[in-house]
């Protein structure tokens, strides 16, 4: 099963994909993730993209989409995988459906996270993440974080990501609706499109996702 997780930032797209990742078990694959990781390494594509990043703009498509052909051969991609955050622009939908034909595989589903942006700030500006596992928190919605990180590791710590300050909040938001948004049309002419409410709590966003995959109705819970 290959799903695509498409919507603005903070729209809870990482929070499902973890969920259904562990319930699934396949693997999710945030670009997000990976240039965050790629920069903390410093490595060749993390120093190319640190600047894209706290600036809140798109890394260029060709460190993305070589990004996502690497990680999909890896053997805990062949049962299938959640894209969260990839494809962003219509150059890497495309380069997506190429490399998947070469692979001959194709998208099961694509899921639009449809959400007012008055409510994304509110969830980018107070969310915290532990340094060590990726663990999220919120400081309104909870779980809060403490002084102790996730308290799963000893070295961890809980923090802020250098892109949820409210500037780049609003480049970022800018960026999807200019960028981003197009994608819907592209994949609602394919009919692999579904949308859902993502304003809805977390556990009402998961039962949408369930039902929109076909899971059975006692995995949906
Ligand atoms: P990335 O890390 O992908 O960030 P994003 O898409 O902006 O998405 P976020 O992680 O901010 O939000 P999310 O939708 O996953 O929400 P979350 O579940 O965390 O990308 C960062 C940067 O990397 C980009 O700006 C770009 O520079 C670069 N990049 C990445 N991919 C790229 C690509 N393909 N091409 C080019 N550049 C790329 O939830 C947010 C908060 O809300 C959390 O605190 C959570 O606890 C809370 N929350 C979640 N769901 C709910 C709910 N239902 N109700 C209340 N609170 C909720």
């Amino acid at each position: 099963m290959i799903l695509v997780f498409v919507g603005p930032p903070g729209s809870g797209k990482g929070t499902q994909a973890k969920k259904l990742s562990a319930k699934a078990s396949i693997p999710q694959l945030s670009t997000g993730d990976m240039l965050r990781a790629a920069i903390a390494a410093k490595t060749q594509v993390g120093l190319k993209a640190k600047s894209f990043i706290d600036a809140g703009e798109l890394v260029p498509d060709q460190v993305v989409i070589d990004l996502i052909a690497e990680r999909i051969q890896q053997p805990d991609c062949t049962a299938g995988f959640i894209l969260d955050g990839f494809p962003r622009t219509i150059p890497q939908a495309e380069a997506l459906d190429e490399l998947l034909k070469s692979h001959s595989k194709k998208i099961h589903k694509t899921i639009e996270f449809s959400i007012p942006d008055g409510e994304l700030v509110r969830r980018l500006s107070g969310r915290r993440t532990c340094t060590v596992c990726g663990s999220m928190f919120h400081v309104e919605f909870g779980p809060k974080p403490t002084s102790d990180g996730c308290g799963e590791f000893p070295s961890c710590t809980v923090v802020q990501r250098s892109d949820d300050q409210p500037d780049v909040i609003k480049k970022r938001l800018d960026v999807y609706h200019q960028q981003t948004q197009p994608l819907v049309k592209f994949y609602q002419g394919t009919g692999r499109l579904s949308s859902l409410d993502a304003a809805l709590s977390p556990e009402q966003v998961e039962t949408q996702v369930k039902s929109l995959i076909g899971l059975s109705p006692e995995e949906v819970r």
